[in-house]
Protein backbone atom coordinates (compact mmCIF):
# COMPACT_ATOMS: atom_id res chain seq x y z
CA UNK A 1 0.00 0.00 0.00
CA UNK A 2 1.42 3.51 -0.44
CA UNK A 3 1.30 3.66 3.45
CA UNK A 4 3.95 0.80 3.34
CA UNK A 5 5.78 2.46 0.88
CA UNK A 6 6.08 5.81 2.36
CA UNK A 7 7.34 3.88 5.81
CA UNK A 8 9.92 2.44 3.52
CA UNK A 9 10.72 5.68 2.14
CA UNK A 10 10.96 7.18 5.78
CA UNK A 11 12.62 4.58 7.15
CA UNK A 12 15.72 5.40 3.88
CA UNK A 13 15.65 8.65 4.52
CA UNK A 14 15.99 8.50 8.62
CA UNK A 15 18.72 6.01 8.02
CA UNK A 16 21.14 7.87 5.51
CA UNK A 17 20.23 5.08 2.94
CA UNK A 18 20.18 7.38 -0.59
CA UNK A 19 16.98 7.11 -2.91
CA UNK A 20 17.61 6.15 -6.63
CA UNK A 21 15.86 6.48 -9.34
CA UNK A 22 13.82 3.64 -9.52
CA UNK A 23 12.50 3.76 -5.88
CA UNK A 24 9.21 4.63 -4.68
CA UNK A 25 9.36 8.17 -3.99
CA UNK A 26 6.94 11.02 -2.69
CA UNK A 27 5.06 12.70 -5.66
CA UNK A 28 6.29 16.03 -3.72
CA UNK A 29 10.03 14.91 -3.20
CA UNK A 30 9.84 14.37 -7.26
CA UNK A 31 8.84 17.25 -7.90
CA UNK A 32 10.83 19.67 -5.22
CA UNK A 33 13.86 17.67 -6.64
CA UNK A 34 13.03 18.15 -10.47
CA UNK A 35 12.34 21.93 -9.58
CA UNK A 36 15.82 22.36 -7.52
CA UNK A 37 18.00 20.14 -10.10
CA UNK A 38 16.60 21.56 -12.95
CA UNK A 39 17.43 24.81 -11.88
CA UNK A 40 20.77 24.14 -11.01
CA UNK A 41 21.23 22.27 -14.24
CA UNK A 42 19.79 26.08 -15.75
CA UNK A 43 22.48 28.03 -13.36
CA UNK A 44 25.15 25.66 -14.98
CA UNK A 45 24.67 26.15 -18.63
CA UNK A 46 23.35 29.78 -18.01
CA UNK A 47 26.50 31.06 -16.26
CA UNK A 48 28.91 30.14 -19.02
CA UNK A 49 27.66 33.17 -20.71
CA UNK A 50 29.83 36.30 -18.68
CA UNK A 51 32.71 34.10 -18.89
CA UNK A 52 32.38 33.59 -22.28
CA UNK A 53 32.23 37.16 -22.66
CA UNK A 54 36.16 36.99 -22.38
CA UNK A 55 37.20 34.31 -23.73
CA UNK A 56 38.46 36.26 -26.99
CA UNK A 57 40.36 38.84 -24.59
CA UNK A 58 41.66 37.22 -21.84
CA UNK A 59 45.03 38.50 -21.28
CA UNK A 60 47.49 35.77 -22.44
CA UNK A 61 47.04 32.25 -24.09
CA UNK A 62 47.55 30.75 -20.27
CA UNK A 63 44.59 32.45 -19.12
CA UNK A 64 42.58 31.55 -22.23
CA UNK A 65 43.74 27.77 -21.93
CA UNK A 66 42.07 27.84 -18.60
CA UNK A 67 38.83 30.02 -19.03
CA UNK A 68 38.13 27.80 -22.04
CA UNK A 69 38.23 24.30 -19.97
CA UNK A 70 36.83 26.09 -16.48
CA UNK A 71 33.56 27.33 -19.64
CA UNK A 72 33.23 23.93 -20.64
CA UNK A 73 33.36 21.70 -17.63
CA UNK A 74 30.01 24.14 -16.90
CA UNK A 75 28.77 22.64 -19.48
CA UNK A 76 29.30 19.28 -18.56
CA UNK A 77 28.19 20.27 -15.29
CA UNK A 78 25.12 20.76 -16.87
CA UNK A 79 24.81 17.87 -18.74
CA UNK A 80 24.99 15.40 -15.62
CA UNK A 81 22.65 17.71 -13.79
CA UNK A 82 20.15 17.12 -17.08
CA UNK A 83 20.52 13.35 -16.75
CA UNK A 84 19.90 13.21 -12.89
CA UNK A 85 17.06 15.27 -13.26
CA UNK A 86 15.69 12.90 -16.60
CA UNK A 87 15.83 9.90 -13.89
CA UNK A 88 13.29 11.92 -12.09
CA UNK A 89 10.75 11.44 -15.40
CA UNK A 90 10.89 14.41 -16.86
CA UNK A 91 12.59 14.98 -20.09
CA UNK A 92 15.79 17.71 -20.18
CA UNK A 93 13.84 19.03 -23.61
CA UNK A 94 10.75 19.63 -21.51
CA UNK A 95 12.95 21.70 -18.42
CA UNK A 96 15.06 23.43 -21.08
CA UNK A 97 11.87 25.15 -22.76
CA UNK A 98 10.50 26.13 -19.68
CA UNK A 99 13.77 27.70 -18.71
CA UNK A 100 13.64 29.51 -22.26
CA UNK A 101 10.40 30.98 -21.59
CA UNK A 102 11.49 31.96 -18.11
CA UNK A 103 8.81 29.65 -16.16
CA UNK A 104 11.78 27.82 -14.38
CA UNK A 105 14.91 29.67 -12.64
CA UNK A 106 18.31 29.61 -12.71
CA UNK A 107 20.50 31.20 -10.37
CA UNK A 108 20.51 34.95 -9.80
CA UNK A 109 24.51 35.67 -10.00
CA UNK A 110 24.44 35.23 -13.37
CA UNK A 111 22.41 38.42 -13.98
CA UNK A 112 25.55 40.61 -13.56
CA UNK A 113 27.54 41.89 -16.45
CA UNK A 114 31.31 40.76 -16.42
CA UNK A 115 32.79 44.25 -17.22
CA UNK A 116 36.46 43.63 -16.98
CA UNK A 117 39.20 41.15 -16.38
CA UNK A 118 39.26 41.15 -12.91
CA UNK A 119 35.85 40.19 -13.16
CA UNK A 120 36.69 36.99 -14.39
CA UNK A 121 39.31 35.78 -11.39
CA UNK A 122 36.50 37.20 -9.09
CA UNK A 123 33.67 35.20 -10.20
CA UNK A 124 36.30 31.99 -9.63
CA UNK A 125 37.13 32.79 -6.61
CA UNK A 126 33.91 34.08 -5.11
CA UNK A 127 31.17 32.69 -7.57
CA UNK A 128 32.52 29.36 -7.36
CA UNK A 129 33.50 29.58 -3.75
CA UNK A 130 30.02 29.94 -2.98
CA UNK A 131 29.33 27.24 -5.34
CA UNK A 132 31.48 24.65 -3.64
CA UNK A 133 29.95 25.61 -0.29
CA UNK A 134 26.61 24.90 -1.14
CA UNK A 135 27.58 21.90 -3.07
CA UNK A 136 29.97 20.02 -1.13
CA UNK A 137 26.41 19.27 1.10
CA UNK A 138 24.70 18.35 -1.83
CA UNK A 139 27.02 15.18 -2.10
CA UNK A 140 24.83 13.79 0.79
CA UNK A 141 21.71 14.69 -0.38
CA UNK A 142 19.04 11.68 -0.24
CA UNK A 143 18.99 11.53 -4.17
CA UNK A 144 21.24 9.36 -5.22
CA UNK A 145 22.04 10.40 -8.39
CA UNK A 146 22.00 13.72 -7.96
CA UNK A 147 24.29 13.36 -4.67
CA UNK A 148 26.96 11.28 -7.18
CA UNK A 149 26.77 13.80 -9.83
CA UNK A 150 27.89 16.45 -7.07
CA UNK A 151 30.95 14.38 -6.00
CA UNK A 152 32.51 15.26 -9.53
CA UNK A 153 31.11 18.84 -9.98
CA UNK A 154 32.69 19.62 -6.54
CA UNK A 155 36.07 18.55 -8.19
CA UNK A 156 36.10 20.68 -10.97
CA UNK A 157 34.40 23.13 -9.16
CA UNK A 158 37.92 23.77 -6.84
CA UNK A 159 39.61 24.37 -10.03
CA UNK A 160 37.96 26.70 -10.71
CA UNK A 161 38.32 28.57 -7.60
CA UNK A 162 41.73 27.83 -7.15
CA UNK A 163 42.21 29.35 -11.34
CA UNK A 164 40.06 32.35 -9.98
CA UNK A 165 42.27 32.96 -6.93
CA UNK A 166 45.50 32.88 -8.86
CA UNK A 167 44.45 35.06 -11.03
CA UNK A 168 43.50 37.74 -8.14
CA UNK A 169 46.23 36.93 -6.27
CA UNK A 170 48.30 38.06 -9.67
CA UNK A 171 46.57 41.17 -9.60
CA UNK A 172 46.20 41.99 -6.15
CA UNK A 173 50.13 42.19 -6.14
CA UNK A 174 50.32 44.45 -9.53
CA UNK A 175 50.02 47.90 -10.54
CA UNK A 176 47.92 50.61 -8.57
CA UNK A 177 45.73 50.29 -11.49
CA UNK A 178 45.10 46.67 -11.53
CA UNK A 179 44.62 46.59 -7.88
CA UNK A 180 41.84 49.28 -8.15
CA UNK A 181 40.28 46.92 -11.03
CA UNK A 182 40.36 44.07 -8.46
CA UNK A 183 38.84 46.46 -5.54
CA UNK A 184 35.76 47.46 -8.54
CA UNK A 185 35.12 43.85 -8.91
CA UNK A 186 34.84 42.58 -5.32
CA UNK A 187 32.82 45.64 -4.37
CA UNK A 188 30.62 44.77 -7.48
CA UNK A 189 30.42 40.25 -6.95
CA UNK A 190 30.49 40.47 -3.17
CA UNK A 191 27.15 40.98 -1.95
CA UNK A 192 25.45 39.10 -4.86
CA UNK A 193 27.52 36.11 -4.16
CA UNK A 194 25.96 35.81 -0.52
CA UNK A 195 22.71 36.37 -2.38
CA UNK A 196 23.75 32.73 -4.17
CA UNK A 197 22.41 31.03 -1.00
CA UNK A 198 19.28 32.10 -1.30
CA UNK A 199 16.81 34.01 1.00
CA UNK A 200 17.35 34.05 5.33
CA UNK A 201 15.98 30.81 6.27
CA UNK A 202 13.21 32.23 7.91
CA UNK A 203 11.57 33.77 4.45
CA UNK A 204 12.86 30.15 2.34
CA UNK A 205 9.78 28.27 1.59
CA UNK A 206 11.14 25.20 0.68
CA UNK A 207 13.90 24.55 3.39
CA UNK A 208 12.26 23.16 6.18
CA UNK A 209 10.72 20.22 3.89
CA UNK A 210 14.26 19.85 1.64
CA UNK A 211 15.91 19.36 5.33
CA UNK A 212 13.20 17.08 6.46
CA UNK A 213 13.86 15.24 3.47
CA UNK A 214 17.71 15.60 3.57
CA UNK A 215 17.94 17.02 0.00
CA UNK A 216 19.65 19.90 1.95
CA UNK A 217 21.75 19.10 4.91
CA UNK A 218 22.22 22.72 5.46
CA UNK A 219 19.93 26.02 5.42
CA UNK A 220 21.00 28.35 3.23
CA UNK A 221 21.93 30.77 6.52
CA UNK A 222 24.65 28.22 7.53
CA UNK A 223 26.33 28.08 4.35
CA UNK A 224 26.03 31.28 3.80
CA UNK A 225 27.98 32.07 6.83
CA UNK A 226 30.30 29.19 6.47
CA UNK A 227 31.19 30.85 2.79
CA UNK A 228 31.93 34.04 4.69
CA UNK A 229 34.25 32.74 6.91
CA UNK A 230 36.00 30.43 4.11
CA UNK A 231 36.18 33.80 2.52
CA UNK A 232 37.57 36.64 4.73
CA UNK A 233 41.26 35.66 5.59
CA UNK A 234 41.39 34.96 1.61
CA UNK A 235 40.67 38.68 1.43
CA UNK A 236 42.66 40.32 3.47
CA UNK A 237 45.81 37.48 2.02
CA UNK A 238 45.15 39.85 -0.62
CA UNK A 239 45.25 43.03 1.15
CA UNK A 240 41.42 43.91 -0.16
CA UNK A 241 38.48 45.00 1.44
CA UNK A 242 34.50 44.28 1.23
CA UNK A 243 31.88 46.19 0.61
CA UNK A 244 29.96 46.08 4.04
CA UNK A 245 31.37 48.43 7.18
CA UNK A 246 29.67 45.76 9.19
CA UNK A 247 31.74 42.93 8.43
CA UNK A 248 33.48 42.09 11.59
CA UNK A 249 35.36 38.80 13.30
CA UNK A 250 32.65 37.81 16.42
CA UNK A 251 34.84 36.12 19.17
CA UNK A 252 31.98 34.94 20.81
CA UNK A 253 30.74 33.13 18.19
CA UNK A 254 33.68 32.47 16.65
CA UNK A 255 32.39 33.71 13.24
CA UNK A 256 32.50 37.05 11.31
CA UNK A 257 29.40 39.17 11.20
CA UNK A 258 28.45 40.62 8.01
CA UNK A 259 25.72 43.52 7.48
CA UNK A 260 22.40 43.03 5.80
CA UNK A 261 21.84 41.63 2.53
CA UNK A 262 20.13 44.08 -0.20
CA UNK A 263 16.35 41.62 -0.52
CA UNK A 264 14.88 43.72 -2.46
CA UNK A 265 17.46 43.05 -5.08
CA UNK A 266 17.69 39.54 -4.68
CA UNK A 267 13.85 39.55 -5.59
CA UNK A 268 14.42 41.89 -8.31
CA UNK A 269 16.95 39.73 -9.75
CA UNK A 270 14.64 36.70 -9.31
CA UNK A 271 11.72 38.12 -10.72
CA UNK A 272 13.48 38.66 -14.30
CA UNK A 273 14.17 42.23 -13.96
CA UNK A 274 18.13 42.27 -12.87
CA UNK A 275 20.39 43.60 -15.15
CA UNK A 276 21.37 40.83 -17.92
CA UNK A 277 18.38 38.66 -17.29
CA UNK A 278 17.08 39.65 -20.67
CA UNK A 279 20.23 40.05 -22.27
CA UNK A 280 21.17 35.95 -20.69
CA UNK A 281 17.72 34.26 -22.24
CA UNK A 282 18.02 36.07 -25.66
CA UNK A 283 21.19 34.55 -25.77
CA UNK A 284 19.66 31.26 -25.21
CA UNK A 285 17.11 31.50 -27.17
CA UNK A 286 19.31 32.46 -29.88
CA UNK A 287 21.79 29.19 -29.68
CA UNK A 288 18.78 27.30 -29.53
CA UNK A 289 17.38 28.02 -32.66
CA UNK A 290 20.63 28.31 -34.23
CA UNK A 291 20.95 24.89 -33.76
CA UNK A 292 17.60 23.58 -35.06
CA UNK A 293 19.98 22.42 -37.99
CA UNK A 294 21.54 20.27 -35.91
CA UNK A 295 18.28 18.68 -34.50
CA UNK A 296 16.86 18.44 -37.22
CA UNK A 297 19.66 16.61 -39.43
CA UNK A 298 20.31 14.47 -36.56
CA UNK A 299 16.14 13.62 -36.60
CA UNK A 300 16.36 12.62 -40.59
CA UNK A 301 19.14 10.91 -40.00
CA UNK A 302 17.95 8.50 -37.12
CA UNK A 303 14.51 8.44 -39.60
CA UNK A 304 16.78 6.98 -42.21
CA UNK A 305 18.24 4.75 -40.10
CA UNK A 306 14.89 3.22 -38.67
CA UNK A 307 13.24 3.43 -42.42
CA UNK A 308 16.70 1.10 -43.66
CA UNK A 309 16.48 -1.20 -40.51
CA UNK A 310 13.03 -2.09 -41.39
N1 LIG B 1 18.91 32.68 -7.51
C1 LIG B 1 17.75 32.36 -8.10
N2 LIG B 1 16.71 31.82 -7.42
C2 LIG B 1 16.88 31.63 -6.09
C3 LIG B 1 18.05 31.94 -5.41
C4 LIG B 1 19.11 32.50 -6.18
N3 LIG B 1 20.28 32.85 -5.62
N4 LIG B 1 17.90 31.64 -4.11
C5 LIG B 1 16.67 31.15 -3.98
N5 LIG B 1 16.04 31.16 -5.16
C6 LIG B 1 14.66 30.77 -5.42
C7 LIG B 1 14.44 29.30 -5.18
O1 LIG B 1 14.81 28.56 -6.32
C8 LIG B 1 12.96 29.27 -4.90
O2 LIG B 1 12.24 29.46 -6.12
P1 LIG B 1 11.03 28.48 -6.62
O3 LIG B 1 10.14 28.25 -5.45
O4 LIG B 1 10.36 29.22 -7.74
O5 LIG B 1 11.67 27.25 -7.10
C9 LIG B 1 12.77 30.54 -4.09
O6 LIG B 1 13.82 31.41 -4.48
C10 LIG B 1 12.76 30.34 -2.60
O7 LIG B 1 14.05 29.93 -2.11
P2 LIG B 1 14.27 28.66 -1.16
O8 LIG B 1 13.00 28.23 -0.53
O9 LIG B 1 15.40 28.97 -0.26
O10 LIG B 1 14.69 27.57 -2.27
P3 LIG B 1 15.64 26.30 -2.15
O11 LIG B 1 15.30 25.49 -0.96
O12 LIG B 1 15.61 25.64 -3.48
O13 LIG B 1 17.12 26.91 -1.87
C11 LIG B 1 19.14 27.07 -3.18
C12 LIG B 1 17.77 27.70 -2.85
C13 LIG B 1 20.01 27.15 -1.93
C14 LIG B 1 19.76 27.88 -4.31
C15 LIG B 1 18.94 25.59 -3.56
O14 LIG B 1 17.98 25.47 -4.60
C16 LIG B 1 20.18 24.89 -4.02
O15 LIG B 1 21.02 24.52 -3.21
N6 LIG B 1 20.32 24.64 -5.34
C17 LIG B 1 21.41 23.91 -5.92
C18 LIG B 1 22.62 24.79 -6.12
C19 LIG B 1 22.47 25.72 -7.30
O16 LIG B 1 21.48 25.79 -7.98
N7 LIG B 1 23.53 26.44 -7.58
C20 LIG B 1 23.52 27.30 -8.77
C21 LIG B 1 24.60 28.28 -8.73
S1 LIG B 1 26.15 27.55 -8.63
C22 LIG B 1 26.77 27.41 -10.19
O17 LIG B 1 26.07 27.08 -11.06
C23 LIG B 1 28.21 27.70 -10.44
Amino acid sequence: TDAQFQQHFDDKIAADISIEAKDWMPDAYRRNLIRQIGQHAHSEVVGMLPEANWLTRAPSLRRKAVLLAKVQDEAGHGLYLYSAAETLGCTRQDIYQKMLAGQMKYSSIFNYPTLNWADIGVIGWLVDGAAIVNQVALCRASYGPYARAMVKICKEESFHQRQGYEAVMVMAQGSEAQKAMLQDAINRFWWPALMMFGPNDSDSPHSAQSMAWKIKRHSNDELRQKFIDNTVPQLEALGMTAPDADLAWDEASGHYRFGEIDWAELHEVIQGRGQCNHERLQAKRKAWDDGSWVRDGAMAHASKRAANAA
